[in-house]
């Protein structure tokens, strides 16, 4: 099979490349990422002279560029994970979310549509955010009404829209996926875990948003690897699946369960970390829980999760402790100053 991946370089596209190209030889892997601050080619250094990998440094806004890849590499199937990825970022600057994931999918489904003689099968990698904010009871099926909240989560929803449009009207063969937060090695540390990890390790403040009381349902990144080859394995076209590990956390219990493990892997005491907890200026439009039913992939696609949250959260904390190098390196002074926007200004409440 000729597999098209987008945003390979960024956290989970790295984490499935990784995950996929030794194990499956027999297919081929094109990754067209543009390279934007969230990516990091080094994380696939050890991808490098695989036969069956190969790197195209592509922007998917450029619909020409898009058209131009799709004729060489005339892929059987294209995982679509390429993204702006953070919230807070598209409340600072919401244009660059429009640009990359309504244009740039929008480019891509064309692309694929306009492939000549063969269906391009397009799986596109979403996220629960789409649904908006659950209260304290309830969970997100296939069936929730979409309503987002912030400039992110409405980009994907209407790149979701978009994909099921191809679908209907021109019989695009296409899945999703609605996954909810990921964690795990080579995530970018703007996003709660790794930047919290991050700021512990330096003696920085842990700045919790509002009152820390909103939960999200964490799910170990190989695991939603997993997820995404089940769907592709045995999943049905045209179909929905959300992806979930059942693991509900409040914010300040995740915080406070990262210091706790922090302090026994790097041998320090507990209130070393704990100390350093923040309570700061809430986000706006800040959804107040999320939460999965993951049972139509495990029934439809005999999909479960490996890691508990006390597993995966070991794991990427291990990680994180040992691979601090990577932490440094990729945070460049862009990040430096997008860190400094955010939150250097930011009111203590
Ligand atoms: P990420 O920000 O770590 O990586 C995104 C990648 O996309 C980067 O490599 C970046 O260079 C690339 N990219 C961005 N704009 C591009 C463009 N115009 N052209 C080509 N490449 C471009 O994101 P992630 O966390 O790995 O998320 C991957 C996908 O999964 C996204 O679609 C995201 O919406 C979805 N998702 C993420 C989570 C999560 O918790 N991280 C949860 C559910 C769904
Ligand atoms: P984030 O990792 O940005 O993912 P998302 O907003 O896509 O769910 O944030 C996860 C949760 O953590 C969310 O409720 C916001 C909160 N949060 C903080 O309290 N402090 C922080 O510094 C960050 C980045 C997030």
């Amino acid at each position: 099979m000729k597999i098209l991946i987008t945003g390979g370089a960024g956290f989970i596209g790295s984490n499935f490349l990784l995950d996929s190209v030794q194990a499956r030889k027999n297919d081929h892997f094109v990754n067209a990422d543009c390279l934007t601050y969230a990516a990091n080619l080094q994380n696939l250094s050890s991808l490098e002279g695989s036969s069956n990998y190969e790197f195209s440094r592509t922007d998917i806004t450029n619909g020409q560029a898009v058209f131009d890849l799709f004729e060489k590499v005339e892929p059987d199937v294209v995982f679509h994970f390429a993204a702006e990825s953070h919230v807070d970022r598209s409340i600072t600057g919401p244009g660059a979310f429009i640009q990359a994931n309504v244009i740039g999918t929008f480019n891509l489904l064309e692309a694929a549509r306009r492939q000549k003689n063969k269906d391009v099968l397009f799986h596109h990698v979403s996220t629960d955010e789409v649904y908006g904010s659950l209260g304290p009871q309830g969970l997100f099926t296939e069936k929730t009404p979409y309503d987002p909240s912030s400039p992110y989560s409405a980009s994907k929803a209407s790149s979701d829209h978009l994909v099921r449009a191809y679908h209907r009207t021109y019989g695009l063969p296409v899945r999703i996926t609605n996954c909810s937060n990921n964690y795990g090695p080579y995530q970018f540390p703007e996003k709660l875990i790794p930047l919290m990890i991050r700021n512990a390790l330096q003696k920085k403040p842990l700045p919790i948003y509002g009152n820390g009381k909103n939960i999200r349902d964490w799910l170990y990144v190989g695991d939603h690897v997993s997820a995404i080859w089940a769907v592709q394995d045995r999943g049905k076209v045209g179909e929905t699946y959300n992806i979930g590990g059942n693991n509900e956390s409040s914010n300040i219990d995740l915080v406070q369960t990262l210091c706790r493990l922090l302090a026994e892997i790097t041998n320090k005491p507990e209130h070393e970390y704990l100390d350093l907890i923040t309570y700061v200026k809430d986000r706006p439009g800040h959804d107040q829980r999320y939460a999965i039913d993951a049972t139509k992939i495990k029934e439809e696609c005999a999909w479960t999760p490996s890691e508990t949250i006390e597993t995966g959260l070991r794991k990427t904390v291990e990680w994180y402790v040992q691979n601090q190098e990577w932490v440094e390196s990729i945070t460049s002074g862009e990040y430096q100053e997008w860190i400094e926007k955010n939150y250097g200004e930011r009111d203590k409440s």
